[in-house]
């Protein structure tokens, strides 16, 4: 063999080489998608626990992938499975407690998420559904599982580079605070609420974190106050959108994203960011023609101002026939159309530095 022979031969390995490592490394980017959070990125964890906030019958799921209702709360899918496909992962995100599912699907993508639930403990009493302490608790126990199937050191690195997806905070303030007349609406006035929710959520970060956790994302959130529960309370002034509701959403994102900044300076290592759903939300409330919307202020399901859940049932002859039209499915939560429009724009604002 020449000497130049032997130097093409050494390049090709050595190109060869760099171009394995650049595919193992793009392939390792978000190997999962992790949820917790409330009914906002609950696949159906609440079929399986005994409360009323279910959502796993007709007309729920109507849109879904063979018209099942899986106990999410819209008639499609929500914005946590349409950002995992955005990733190149499954289309779905399944319930961890779903036992048609096994780990083989959660090494991919997995919710711990019940609706009803908040930060604070208070708030997952009023429904009897899971607290987010327990869903820290289903999380380790992932985690093991994980490492069964995957060997220590892949479950470790699938951990590290997956990522985390926080979305709750509106049950603490609309079900709990603002409803409960002898509750935490007694203890603290709404500054201090929202910093004691603060609080919770950074102890939750850590507490990911120090099991391994570095890709987060924590979510804001909604316009409260434009929910159409929320309006028809309203009806003294015209069902407008309530402003103190709104604005306790803009005071809290604010915290949230300063509880951001603060612990990137914190935590070596740590990803997290601040995935903000309220402005897009209120641009298609506000102009719902420009985005393809008939109707903004009542939802689709049943008379559309007041009913979710076990009252929003296929038994309703008022429910719309096409729900795209409508920026809410049922009274809290919105349409398969509005999910997948906030979640296309959370990964394009805010997600896309974990794509590349
Ligand atoms: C998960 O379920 C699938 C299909 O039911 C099965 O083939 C697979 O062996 C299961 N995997 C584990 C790790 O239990
Ligand atoms: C919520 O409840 C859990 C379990 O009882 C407890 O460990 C935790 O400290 C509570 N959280 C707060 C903020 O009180
Ligand atoms: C909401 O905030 C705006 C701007 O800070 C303020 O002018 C308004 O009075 C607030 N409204 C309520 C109901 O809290």
């Amino acid at each position: 063999m020449t000497h130049s022979c032997i130097h093409k031969i050494f390049v090709c390995i050595f190109i060869f080489h760099i171009l394995s490592l650049l595919i193992i490394e793009t392939d390792a980017k978000v190997p999962a998608v992790i949820v917790f959070g409330d009914s906002s990125v609950d696949a159906g964890n609440n079929n399986f626990i005994p409360t009323i906030a279910r959502s796993n019958f007709q007309p729920y799921g109507r849109d879904f992938l063979g018209g099942k209702a899986t106990g999410r709360f819209s008639n499609g899918r929500i914005p946590t499975d349409f950002i995992s496909q955005a990733f190149g992962l499954k289309p779905t995100i399944p319930a961890y407690l779903d036992p048609n599912y096994n780990i083989s699907d959660f090494a991919i993508g997995v919710t711990f998420a019940s609706a009803g639930t908040g930060y604070d403990n208070a708030t997952s009493d009023v429904l009897s559904v899971i607290p987010l302490w327990k869903e820290l608790e289903y999380y380790k126990e992932y985690q093991e599982k994980l490492e069964a199937y995957q060997g220590k050191n892949k479950a470790k690195e699938t951990i590290s580079e997956a990522l985390h997806m926080m979305s709750l905070g509106t049950n603490d303030f609309l079900e709990n605070y603002y409803t409960l007349p002898n509750g935490r609406s007694s203890q603290y006035t709404i500054q201090q609420y929202e910093d004691f929710l603060i609080g919770i959520a950074g102890n939750f970060i850590k507490q990911i974190y120090s099991l391994g956790a570095r890709k987060i994302s924590l979510g804001g959130l909604p316009p409260m106050g434009c929910l159409p529960l929320e309006r028809t309370t309203n009806f003294m002034s015209g069902s407008e959108c309530l402003p103190e509701y709104n604005n306790v959403s803009l005071e809290f994102n604010d915290k949230l994203q300063k509880l951001t900044v603060k612990l990137n300076n914190e935590l070596p290592g740590i990803k997290l960011v601040f995935s903000n759903p309220y402005f897009i939300f209120m641009d298609i409330l506000r102009k719902p023609s420009n985005w393809g919307y008939e109707v903004a202020s009542v939802a689709c399901c049943a008379t559309g101002l007041f009913e979710m859940g076990y009252a929003c049932n296929r038994n309703n002859m008022f429910t719309c026939t096409d729900a795209a039209k409508y920026v809410f499915w049922d009274s809290f939560h919105p349409t398969e159309k509005t999910n997948h429009i906030i979640a296309n724009y959370v990964v394009k604002h805010v997600l896309t530095q974990f794509l590349i």
